[in-house]
């Protein structure tokens, strides 16, 4: 058993700036955070567009950022939430920067603009097209300097402890008292307990087989708030990019970021068709969930299974200084962007809805807060603007840390009972794991994708109540794994997407369903 002041549960940047934060200001109490990989392992680690901020002194304005949200989130974004957020973002950005975050500038030496789809200016302040790498290196370099702070690497969080966990709390507000905690390394199980618990767990993108997140977005944070009965919203708000790299023979969705939209990128059909100015005056610069819609509907008009970015037109030497990762990527993979045209398809690449929280980051669980792409805040509506996530768990995460500087929670002396595994055998059937695994996803991606109908839909929740009742019945039987657990959540979240889906009758961002199409 470890006890706490905070526990914080993920180390991307939602995580760590709060980490960051607090263990500044109280060097007395104690920050453990725990994280299922290496501690740098995060959905942060692979932003690469950046983080869309108003900087003073040219023609951008919050009231321009603020609009763009809002159309970006379709009449479903919470305006106050918009405000907030927008014009906090100059502030924390700075404060990223002072704990040594770099940022690309101009020959003039203030900061470099980039511009992506749904900004009706340049606002995207990025490194290279690295930028989630050097947040991600900078907030860990700042992290280990602070000696309160103990980063506990392959860590995974199983469950929530709250009431449910604890004789004789019946009577109490639903609380939340820290987590049990399985070392994936020895195999243990352990109890945190904390004063305050944060769900920092970012995002679902492994939810479907073909998405841009790495394997740790397996949706933990949201499936343990929803056992623990947290309010969940707006799970039909699944953020499919627009242009992943297509590969013939896999699943490795490597992003080809937005930003190469912005710099003048086209997408075309494979006769080189342009196809974006028929569907919407911005073109190739249209909202995600735009750009996402009609790839797909050319794709099933086509019978394709791709189209194409295409950059030869681009300066390529500037092209080259912006973009050296996707640059070299494109010629592992044998696509010399000079000459050739880049394949790409759609992926999932981030959920829009998730826990519900206020503006202090608190969950309906009393003394549980979250943070990042795990949350539902109401900043992004049916869609969230590029580059406004980063920017979003900064706000949050800050906004954490002024909350809890000024309130004082102690649950130290609750008694919680140790976790029981009695009666449970390591499994054998790890085969079992992988073939549920991979039909969750295809049923997924077949069901839930970007074009649904209430068909297809009630299908697939079929089908997923069988994969669900199988999973069950191991996990009652096995001692824990990771990736037991991983699936175990991954099918919560799953249900979830699709029981929010069938509740919305008007299509709206991201969200598009035959069925809601009025004659
Ligand atoms: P993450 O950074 O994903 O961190 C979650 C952490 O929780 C990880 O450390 C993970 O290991 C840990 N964790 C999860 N479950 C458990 C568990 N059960 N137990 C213990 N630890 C757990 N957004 C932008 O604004 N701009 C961009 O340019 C941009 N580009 C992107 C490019 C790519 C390829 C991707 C995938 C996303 C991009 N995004 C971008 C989105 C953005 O990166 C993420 O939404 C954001 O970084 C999420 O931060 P987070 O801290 O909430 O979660
Ligand atoms: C990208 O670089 O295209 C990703 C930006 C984002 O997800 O906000």
């Amino acid at each position: 058993m470890i006890e706490t002041n905070y526990l914080v549960i993920g180390s991307g940047i939602a995580g760590l700036t709060f980490s960051v934060k607090i263990a500044e200001r109280f060097p007395e109490k104690k920050v453990v955070i725990i994280t299922k990989s290496n501690e740098e392992e995060s959905n942060t680690k692979y932003a690469q567009g950046g983080m869309a901020v108003v900087l003073d002194g040219g023609k951008d304005s919050f009231k321009k950022h603020i609009e763009d949200t809002l159309i970006a989130g379709d009449g479903l974004c919470d305006e106050k939430v918009v405000k907030m957020v927008v014009t906090e973002g100059p502030k924390r950005l700075r404060e990223l920067m002072d704990w040594g975050a770099s940022f690309d500038v101009d020959k003039g030496g203030h900061l470099d603009l980039g511009k992506e789809g749904g900004h009706s200016e340049y606002r995207i302040v990025h490194h290279k097209d690295i930028t989630g790498y050097e947040i991600e290196r900078a907030l860990l370099n700042r992290a280990h300097q602070l000696p309160n702070i103990s980063i506990l690497p392959h860590h995974f969080a199983i469950d929530l402890v709250t009431n449910h966990h604890i004789k004789d709390s019946e009577s109490h507000p639903l609380t939340c008292y820290g987590a049990y905690v399985l070392d994936q390394i020895t195999g243990d199980i352990f109890t945190i307990k904390a004063n305050s618990t944060l769900l920092a767990s970012g995002g679902i993108g492994c939810v479907y087989g073909h998405t841009t997140n790495p394997i740790i977005a397996t949706g933990d944070g949201v499936a343990m708030a929803y056992r623990a009965k947290a309010i969940i919203q707006d799970m039909e708000f699944v953020q499919f990019h627009p242009t992943a790299l297509y590969e013939a023979k896999g699943e490795s969705s490597f992003l080809i970021s937005e930003a190469v939209r912005g710099f003048g990128a086209y997408l075309r059909d494979k006769k080189g068709y342009r196809f974006m100015p028929d569907y919407d005056k911005r073109a190739e610069l249209a909202s995600r969930d735009i750009v996402s819609q009609s790839i797909d509907n050319e794709l099933k008009k086509s019978g394709d299974t791709h189209v194409y970015l295409d950059c030869t037109h681009l300066d390529m030497e500037a092209f080259k200084n912006h973009f050296p990762n996707i640059y070299n990527k494109c010629l592992e993979h044998h696509i010399d962007i000079r000459t050739d045209w880049i394949p790409v398809i759609p992926a999932s690449h981030y959920l829009c809805g998730g826990i519900q929280v206020d503006m202090e980051g608190r969950t309906s669980i009393a003394d549980l807060f979250a943070c990042g792409e795990c949350t539902r805040t109401g900043l992004h509506g049916a869609n969230r603007l590029a580059s406004n996530s980063l920017l979003e768990a900064l706000v949050y995460a800050h906004n954490i840390f002024k909350h809890l500087s000024e309130n004082e929670y102690n649950y130290l002396d609750v008694n919680i009972p140790d976790w029981n595994d009695e009666g449970t055998t390591i499994a054998k059937e790890h085969v079992l794991i992988q073939h549920n695994l991979k039909q969750m996803q295809a049923l997924m991606r077949d069901y839930v994708g970007i074009v649904r109908s209430n068909k297809r839909m009630r299908k697939g929740i079929k089908h997923l109540d069988l994969i669900y009742s199988e999973v069950e019945d191991l996990y009652k039987e096995s001692k824990i794994t990771t990736s037991l657990c991983e699936l175990r959540n991954m099918i919560n979240v799953a249900h979830l997407i699709i029981r929010q889906s069938l509740e919305r009758t008007e299509n709206k961002g991201g969200y598009f369903n035959v069925d809601n199409v009025k004659n």
